[in-house]
């Protein structure tokens, strides 16, 4: 990997270690339980989960409302972060089903395995690793979701191909993130991190 490149993925780790330990800090852009809301998650919900929970959830929209989950469902929760969309889906898909959570930012792994026993639910298993090279076999995910995250990945098509790899015939992708409007200008475009300010 190219040095700049390197830096890039070292920044946005930072950026998420930030998140995940120091909540309560300035952040480059909204997290927590009343950014959940106004994305339009049940309100109800994100009340009835403990705050350690809500306090990092760092997402941009709902994907969990973009399809029904089934009971028995296996669930690949791309970049889980502190694991908000890990712990609602283990939730929906109850004790037959499963949510694997990865992410790249240790930090954050820890804080959703804590969450999930903090939440009750038993049916979550979180991994650090990258969006690029899932730590998930080949055909076994019924829905894999993602919050966020795409547009931190440095190697788009390889993330899609390994979505394509994990999911299994009729499988989905129930995704939100964030795209440049083509109203930015080039000078916004290159101002790093423009898209949270
Ligand atoms: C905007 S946060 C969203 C976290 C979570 N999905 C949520 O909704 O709260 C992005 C997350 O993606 C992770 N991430 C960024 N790039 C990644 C990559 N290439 N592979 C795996 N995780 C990545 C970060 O560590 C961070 O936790």
């Amino acid at each position: 990997m190219s040095e700049s490149l390197d830096q890039n993925k070292t920044d946005i780790k930072q950026r998420f270690v930030k998140v995940a330990l120091e909540p309560q800090a300035k952040q480059r852009h909204p997290i927590g339980p009343a950014s959940a809301k106004r994305l339009g998650y049940d309100a109800a919900e994100i009340d009835a989960l403990p705050a350690q929970v809500t306090e990092s959830f760092a997402g941009v929209g709902n994907p969990l409302a973009l399809g029904e989950l089934r009971a028995g469902d296996t669930v690949l929760d791309i970049g889980c972060g502190a694991g908000v969309d890990s712990i609602l889906a283990a939730r929906r898909v109850g004790p037959p089903g499963r949510v694997v959570g990865v992410d790249m930012t240790e930090e954050m792994v820890k804080k959703a395995k804590d969450n999930a026993v903090a939440a009750g639910v038993t049916n979550t298993e979180f991994h650090t690793g990258e969006a690029d090279r899932l730590p998930v076999e080949n055909g076994t995910v019924d829905v894999a979701i993602s919050n966020g995250v795409f547009n931190l990945c440095l190697d788009k098509p390889k993330v899609l191909a390994e979505v394509f790899r994990v999911l299994r015939p009729g499988g989905r992708i129930q995704m939100a993130d964030v795209m440049l409007d083509e109203r930015m200008t080039t000078q916004q475009v290159d101002r790093k991190g423009a898209w949270s300010d």
